[in-house]
């Protein structure tokens, strides 16, 4: 069977063998899918390794997703843009780089959970990795604005410089963030979640309409969704719906069939 792994630092804890088990089991595809330890030092030898010996493709997160762009022949144009690769695929030519972290994330929102993103104001709450994987697909969604807002304003000054041409963007600090209205959609791409801690920001700017969504998942909610639904949000959403979606746009671009999600989605919340 063709073999496959995610890669990363700790990846202990990585739903993604469950994941593509259940994708290739619902598609009949024969392969394997495991977990491989990876420190930053042994990347290169060990992506190296696995390709050489014919492993197919490999998923990559934390905190690789940068380093290993620079072990790929090839990348797509949004993993180019986005600047990190969380997926690599095996060619004849050498190995190719993706990203598909922002391509699950709008398809989490819009099929999912049904948001349209078209002339909506997003608020965008980190400037890290993260955030950087994820704007260039949110602006193609066509919003009316994404205001980013980070700890540091000066890296959220820098990705709008970066990003400039492709909406209407503005960075600031927390403390700088609008708040003349609410926003449709926060999203939340700092890594605060993993601290138990939240981004400060404004209550004011979250309504009844507005949706908040952490790309980060754990047990139950994080304290970023917590905080949100408390201060009066119509929805907050964790981020296992991205996590899956990532997972299938990866398994399409390896085997060349698009697995159903809903199933898995629901599989996964269930077993959490
Ligand atoms: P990632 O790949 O997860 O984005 P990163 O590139 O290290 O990792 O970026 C982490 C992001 O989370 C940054 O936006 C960071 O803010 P700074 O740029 O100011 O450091 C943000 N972050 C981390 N811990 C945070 C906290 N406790 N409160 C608010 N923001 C935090």
């Amino acid at each position: 069977a063709d073999r496959y792994a995610v890669i990363g630092f700790p990846i202990k804890h990585s739903w993604s063998p469950f994941i593509h088990g259940l994708f290739a089991k619902q598609t009949g595809q024969a392969l394997t899918y495991t977990r491989i330890e990876v420190p930053p030092e042994n990347l290169d030898r060990d992506v190296n390794a696995f390709f050489e010996s014919g492993g197919k493709g490999l998923n990559v997160t934390v905190p690789h997703k940068q380093a290993v762009a620079l072990l790929t022949r090839f990348r797509t144009p949004r993993a180019e843009i986005a600047g990190a690769v969380n997926t690599l695929a095996a060619q004849p030519d050498g190995l190719l780089g993706d990203n598909t972290d922002g391509a699950g994330l709008l398809a989490d929102l819009t099929k999912n959970l049904s948001l349209e993103l078209d002339n909506t104001r997003i608020l965008l709450l980190g400037a890290g990795g993260a955030a950087r994987g994820v704007l260039g697909p949110l602006l193609g969604a066509g919003p009316e604005s994404i205001e980013i807002a980070n700890r540091n304003s000066d890296r959220a000054t820098q990705l709008v410089n970066e990003f400039r041409l492709l909406g209407n963007l503005r960075g600031c600090s927390f403390d700088e963030i609008s708040t003349d209205g609410t926003f449709d959609l926060i999203l939340n791409a700092t890594s605060a979640s993993l601290q138990d801690t939240i981004p400060p920001i404004p209550p004011a700017v979250i309504g009844p309409t507005t949706l908040c969504y952490d790309m980060a998942y754990g047990k139950g909610d994080t304290a970023f969704t917590r905080w949100a639904r408390n201060a009066g949000a119509g929805r907050a959403e964790t981020g296992w719906g991205m996590l899956v979606e990532q997972a299938a746009e990866a398994f399409q671009l390896w085997r060349g069939v698009r697995p159903e999600t809903k199933a898995v989605l629901e599989a996964v919340k269930s077993q959490k």
